[in-house]
């Protein structure tokens, strides 16, 4: 059996950063000093995955060179013994690959870009918006429910309030399979409250089916939600609560907090957000 790779789907446009990522890929926008898909890449590693592909596009070579050796920092380093350095610039421990989407066609569209490459082996895929600090890595968090079942996975969280901008899923009585799923539902029409966020564990029959439905789409973007349902009517899908905590870094919004979260959980910075809040009482409620 072909080791399970992990997909990082990271050839988006990022409009909602613009105007950095006029230039800047979403992806390497850091929360601290690190780039936010370095923490989907350990994610992988942490979770035994060692073969990452990330489907990324012309406009993002940077990230290529994100994932490479720094040699000439390398040599200073080591020239200076400054061993601390040289941990903060080593890759991540996993062959990395890079596939191409050549036009902007939604993911599913982009996923079908490196079915070819799985080996026809279940593959872990991320969407590097939503990143998780749990007791164990995410992506071994939706193996192991694999591992029980056989099936397709996905992530899910409780969201008490407005569920209108996920895919939503109608779970079974018994807590771990799936019975429907709903892609963004009008208000009140929400199947129930544990919404997909952007983990998959997704079986080669998933993408069997992502080429079926890619052969009748017609125009507009293309997602996983054909190929999803198919799965789902075949009773092929279960859906695995997150455990830990889940940062949507997909807004300037959320990716705010996501940088009021690393402040707090840094020793240098977190006198400095204490000082900033204690200066300006209005933030207190
Ligand atoms: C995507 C998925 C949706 C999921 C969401 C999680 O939507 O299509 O099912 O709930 O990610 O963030 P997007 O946010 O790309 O519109």
């Amino acid at each position: 059996m072909a080791p399970m790779k992990g997909i990082i789907v990271a050839a988006g446009y990022g409009t909602r950063f613009l105007p950095v990522t006029k230039t800047v890929p979403k992806e390497l926008l850091p929360i601290g000093v690190t780039p936010s898909i370095a923490y989907i890449a350990q994610e992988f590693v942490n979770s035994g995955i060692t073969d990452i592909i990330i489907i990324s596009s012309r406009r993002k070579k940077t990230l290529e060179d994100y994932f490479d050796r720094e040699i000439e920092l390398e040599e200073l380093f080591s020239r200076e013994g400054r061993k601390d350095r040289l941990e903060k610039i080593e890759p991540v421990r996993a062959r990395v690959s890079f596939v191409r989407q050549s036009e902007m066609k939604g993911t599913g569209h982009a996923l079908l870009q490196v079915k070819h490459l799985l080996g026809g082996e279940p593959s872990v895929v991320a969407y590097p918006d939503d990143i998780v600090f749990g007791p164990k890595p995410l992506a071994r968090q939706l193996i192991d429910v694999y591992e029980r079942t056989g099936k397709c996975v996905l992530a899910t969280i409780f969201e008490p309030g407005d569920v209108s901008r996920y895919g939503v899923v109608d779970p079974e009585p018994d807590g771990v399979g799936v019975r429907g799923f709903v892609e963004k539902p009008a208000k009140g029409a929400e199947p129930s409250h544990e919404v997909s966020i952007g983990r998959y564990l997704y079986t080669p029959e998933f993408f069997s089916w992502l080429e079926e439905g890619w052969k009748k789409h017609g125009s507009g973007e293309y997602y996983h939600t054909y190929a999803l349902d198919k799965m789902i009517a075949a009773s092929h899908v279960a859906f695995a609560r997150v455990e830990g905590l889940r940062l949507d870094t997909g807004d300037p919004a959320g990716y705010f907090e996501a940088q009021l979260w690393n402040a707090l959980e840094d020793p240098s910075l977190k006198p400095v957000l204490a000082r900033f809040i204690a200066a300006h009482p209005d933030l207190r409620a």
